[in-house]
């Protein structure tokens, strides 16, 4: 695709995600990337004047591109969604989804790319690869158990004690076509970008039975990539060897929830959230956003980091073949955070920089 001008959906949404977005743009045109952006409407206002975050418009945008740009959208609990709505409104039953899970589910985007690069340097480098519809954020979720769920999950000593009514629950959904096309993903990306071990982050010594599934598919997915190591890890290890042991990972493939804490993990590692990216990727489409939400305490103050944002358009570049551009950002935004100047750095990675000012930075280093 690379050389063609490609047709690039942009959706700012909410909060510093509009913020990043409107700083981030410039570096587009500065590396010469042959995208033909369309900026479309998503997020929290349009949830309140329209009665949905992602009105018709928006999904025709998204139909009619090569590939979406996200900022970040605002979601808030059933009670304040309802009561924030135009009064207008209120009749439909209407129920608020996060616009990041429509665009995962209605897109079948089933893999979602988050690497976790040592910016500073090069002691680590690793990529989870968090499953993107199922899992426990398959949206099986019940403020009250299903009558017809209740034979077995009253048997529990404490929903017993608590009753029907008072009880919550969701499951942790894992199919054998969810797991064989997420791990099959989790391999054959660690052949093609070099990596040498794939580790499956769970929970086997507790989720007894539904790891055996994993198990079973891992294993036998594994067989057919004798080169690349495969073991699964409990999901609570992984979580303190990203911390302390970074560099022994290469693909870490989890289930939906796992996967979420575990990026947010390695986004801490990297040094914030303001560093980390993703990539949400299907059989067709794909959009890119980066790892954080619209942060709504940093609104206003031009103090949100832009380099996710930054990045999240690196990995956007590479993913559909732009690889010198990707690699000319990525040696940019690393040129910055190296140099550690105040005045280049939001106050996230010690600076004094607004988020315009830390983005002119990069685009000056492109130059
Ligand atoms: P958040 O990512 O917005 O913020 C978490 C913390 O990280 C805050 O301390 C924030 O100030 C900091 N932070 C985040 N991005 C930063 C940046 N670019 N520069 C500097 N600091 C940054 O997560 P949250 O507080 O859990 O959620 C806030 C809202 O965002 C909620 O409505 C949530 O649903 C939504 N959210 C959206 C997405 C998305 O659109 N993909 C992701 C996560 C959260
Ligand atoms: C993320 C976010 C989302 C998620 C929320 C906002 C729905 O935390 O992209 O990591 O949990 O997937
Ligand atoms: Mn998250």
């Amino acid at each position: 695709m690379a050389g063609r001008k490609m047709r690039i959906a942009v959706l700012p949404g909410d909060g510093i995600g509009a913020e990043v977005v409107e700083a981030a743009l410039p570096i587009i045109e500065a590396v010469g990337l042959p995208w033909t952006l369309e900026i479309g409407d998503i997020g929290w206002e349009f949830w309140k004047h329209e009665g949905t975050p992602v009105p018709p418009r928006t999904w025709d945008l998204i139909t009619r591109s090569a590939a979406t740009l996200v900022g970040a959208v605002t979601s808030k609990p059933p009670r304040e969604a309802r009561a924030e709505l135009d009064v207008g409104l209120r009749s439909g039953g209407r129920i608020y989804v996060s616009p990041v899970i429509q665009l995962r589910q209605r897109l079948a985007l089933f893999a979602n790319l988050r690497p976790v690069a040592d910016l500073r340097g090069d002691r680590f480098g690793f990529v989870v690869i968090r499953e993107n519809t199922e899992g426990l954020y398959s949206g099986i979720d019940y403020r009250e158990v299903p009558e017809a769920l209740w034979p077995s999950v009253g048997t529990h000593p404490n929903a017993a004690r608590s009753g029907r009514e008072h009880t919550a629950m969701s499951i942790r959904l894992q199919t054998e076509f969810g797991l064989r096309r997420i791990i099959e993903f989790g391999f054959s990306f660690a052949a093609r970008h070099g990596f040498h071990r794939v580790t499956l982050a769970d929970k086997p010594n507790v989720l007894r039975n539904s790891s055996e599934l994993v198990r079973e598919i891992f294993d036998d997915v594994g067989r057919k990539y004798p080169q690349i190591e495969g073991e699964i890890l409990n999901v609570d290890a992984v979580g303190l060897w990203i911390v302390t042991r970074p560099e022994r990972f290469g693909v870490i493939v989890a289930e939906n929830m796992f996967g979420d804490i575990l990026s947010d993990v390695g986004a801490g590692v990297m040094g914030g959230l303001g560093l980390a990216t993703s990539g949400n990727i299907g059989s067709v489409g794909t959009y890119f956003e980066p790892v954080h939400g619209s942060a709504p305490a940093l609104v206003g103050a031009q103090r949100a980091n832009p380099l996710a944002m930054i990045l999240t358009i690196a990995q956007m570049a590479a993913h559909h073949g732009f690889t010198t551009q990707a690699q000319v950002i990525n040696a940019a935004v690393r040129r910055v955070i190296v140099l550690n100047r105040a005045d280049e750095l939001t106050p996230d990675l010690g600076g004094h920089a607004t988020t315009s000012a830390a983005a002119h930075a990069v685009i000056g280093a492109v130059k």
